[in-house]
């Protein structure tokens, strides 16, 4: 089993990684101050608001809200996922990366062997059935209904082979013959979505009298199936429900057939149907998806734009396929970032990518994706499609009803853009609304500090000076003197006070490394950024006041609970013992 990278390696890194030297490698940075500044990589801009702590070895944009270590960075300039950010910037520091030696316990071992051998079983298993489907084709004795009914739909042997697709007979146990030989087998093919356990009897074929559409990962494992029927029975189609292997908002039934067709990748297109995937492939057109549900996820979207820069969803015309493409867009919104484009076509109605490209052709069907509509014209269409536009407050709406998303978008082109288009399209009637609303959404650096302003507590500002000066917990004698405290925000403040006092010389960076992904981390990066004026100088004192005014505040706080408690005689002894102990304090 591949092991972890160990957190102790994590930290390293961090501490060997200077983020400055990283950033500069991607974007040319100018001293300012005691930091560097840019324009921000992430959204566009005129002047920079983009800055690098040497510090705090920490990145933030003033503009967008983008922040984060070296890793972070990585992750959101290169597009990585956090293993492969961490080879990148291990090997920028001529580093290698280890992996972990289990440290589990034996039975945790044991445990985690199991699950992963359950896991290459299943996979294993999913494999072989996909391959008997296949058989099918040779050895069903109705396999020429089956091949005839793909010939009629236009799919060659190859193209047939290329997605691995299958057939199975009407028959309750056509696939349980075969595979389900004991009672362990049996359960894993009901776990698997394969077979249905009924009331008593041994479990039954999930898919029956169907051609068989093998669902696979990214990295070509089967993990489900889609069965459609070869007449008019119903349901038209039948999907493997979720299992421990198939989740269906994380995949895209083609995605690893379009890579493994393409070397490099530029777009892909969203479809709604396997069929489409499929003839769409047969005429040349191998680079298409479809999501496995109604609509399209935030999961699968953020795939389809680490894979490729321009997505065309191409759904049906009708309201179902408009709707459908709407929640697309809402859900792709935060992702679009300069460089990155959604497109949307929506086709005649009664015809699907299927039908068309086999009435059109590839030329005409790439000629319709070539003019597919940018998202900014689909927003527009929608929206204005909902107000009375000849009357003023129709037009005051309008404006307003874009807000909610323009407020996912990133700052950037296409932010600014449907921002001047508003204003000179629409803006006659509404010109202070405008005037508002842009002032709402320029990159001003005022709105992101109103953003980040943090009310200032002393549990805030402690945590905010601790993570900027790792090392003044040592002015405290006793890093638990906070322990019994009950404030909002104490409990993370001692996580941080523990980490700083095993680690003497944490920085900032890998300090927030030990939050990744949590709403703490969340929290702590927002503190991160705050301006809050305290010198370095100043810093230790001003924590040691912090500190101490927790305590106050907190013991008075109990003083008062524990005096009502004592006013209507509802204490228990020791809490008479703790009231004294605070009152003579
Ligand atoms: P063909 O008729 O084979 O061309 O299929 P299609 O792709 O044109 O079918 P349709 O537009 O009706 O469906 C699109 C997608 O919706 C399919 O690929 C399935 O994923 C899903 N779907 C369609 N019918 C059903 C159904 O009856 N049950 C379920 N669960 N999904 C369905
Ligand atoms: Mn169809």
């Amino acid at each position: 089993m591949a092991g972890r990278i160990p957190r102790q390696f994590i930290d390293d890194l961090l501490a060997r990684a200077d983020i400055v030297e990283l950033v500069e490698t991607r974007v040319p940075l100018k001293k300012a101050g005691k930091n560097y500044q840019a324009c921000c990589p992430f959204h566009t801009e005129k002047s920079p608001s983009f800055t690098v702590s040497q510090d705090k070895q920490f990145y933030h944009c003033f503009g967008c809200g983008e922040h984060g270590n070296a890793i972070s960075f990585l992750m959101e300039f290169d597009r990585l996922d956090f293993p492969d950010a961490i080879e990148e910037l291990a090997s920028h520091c001529g580093m290698e990366v280890p992996r972990e030696e289990n440290k589990a316990s034996p039975q945790e071992q044991k445990k985690q062997q199991q699950a992963y051998q359950q896991k290459q079983d299943d996979y294993q298993l999913m494999e072989q059935i996909s391959r008997f489907y296949q058989q099918q084709f040779k050895t069903a004795t109705d396999k020429d209904a089956a091949i005839s009914y793909l010939k009629n739909r236009g799919l060659s042997g190859e193209i047939v082979k290329s997605f691995a697709i299958g057939y199975i007979s009407d028959a309750w146990d056509g696939m349980m013959k075969v595979f389900g030989k004991s009672y362990t087998g049996n359960q894993q093919l009901v776990d698997l979505g394969m077979a249905i356990q009924g009331d008593k009897n041994k479990p039954y074929d999930r898919f029956r009298g169907r051609i068989m559409f093998p669902i696979r990962d990214k990295r070509g494992r089967v993990v489900g199936f889609g069965g459609r029927v070869l007449g008019d029975g119903t349901p038209k189609y039948l999907n493997s429900p979720e299992t421990r292997i198939y989740h269906k908002g994380n995949e895209l039934y083609g995605l690893y057939e379009a890579k493994k067709a393409n070397k490099q990748l530029s777009r892909l297109v969203v479809v709604e149907g396997y069929m489409d995937v499929v003839a769409l492939a047969q005429h040349g057109v191998n680079y298409a998806v479809a999501s496995l549900g109604t609509s399209t996820t935030e999961e699968q979207l953020q795939t389809l734009f680490r894979t490729v820069k321009e997505v065309i969803c191409c759904y049906d015309g009708d309201r179902a396929g408009r709707d459908a493409a709407w929640r697309a867009m809402d859900n792709a919104l935060p992702l679009i970032r300069d460089g990155y484009t959604m497109k949307f076509v929506f086709l005649p109605d009664g015809e699907d990518p299927d039908s068309l490209i086999r009435e059109q052709g590839q030329t005409a069907f790439e000629e319709i994706l070539d003019n597919a509509a940018p998202l900014s014209k689909f927003i527009f269409d929608h929206l204005l499609a909902r107000v009375d536009m000849q009357s003023l407050e129709g037009r005051a709406s309008l404006v307003d009803s874009f807000q909610p998303y323009l407020a996912k978008l990133p700052s950037g082109l296409l932010k600014d853009s449907i921002i001047t288009e508003l204003a000179n399209n629409f803006g006659t009637a509404t010109e202070k609304q405008l005037a508002k609303f842009r002032k709402n959404n320029a990159d001003k650096p005022q709105k992101l500090i109103a953003k980040t302003k943090n009310k200032v507590t002393p549990v805030r500002l402690a945590i905010a000076l601790l993570l900027e000066h790792p090392h003044i917990v040592n002015a405290l004698p006793d890093s638990s003197v906070l322990q019994h405290v009950e404030l909002p925000g104490i409990g993370l403040l001692n996580q941080l006070l523990q980490l700083c006092r095993q680690a003497p010389n944490i920085k900032s960076a890998q300090l927030l490394e030990n939050f990744r992904d949590t709403t703490e981390g969340k929290q702590l990066a927002k503190l991160m950024c705050w301006q809050h004026h305290v010198d370095k100088d100043a810093a230790e004192d001003v924590f040691l006041d912090c500190i101490e005014k927790m305590l106050n505040s907190f013991v008075e706080q109990r003083t008062e609970i524990l005096l009502q408690k004592a006013q209507m005689g509802q204490m228990s002894q020791q809490e008479k013992h703790e009231l004294q102990a605070l009152l003579n304090a």
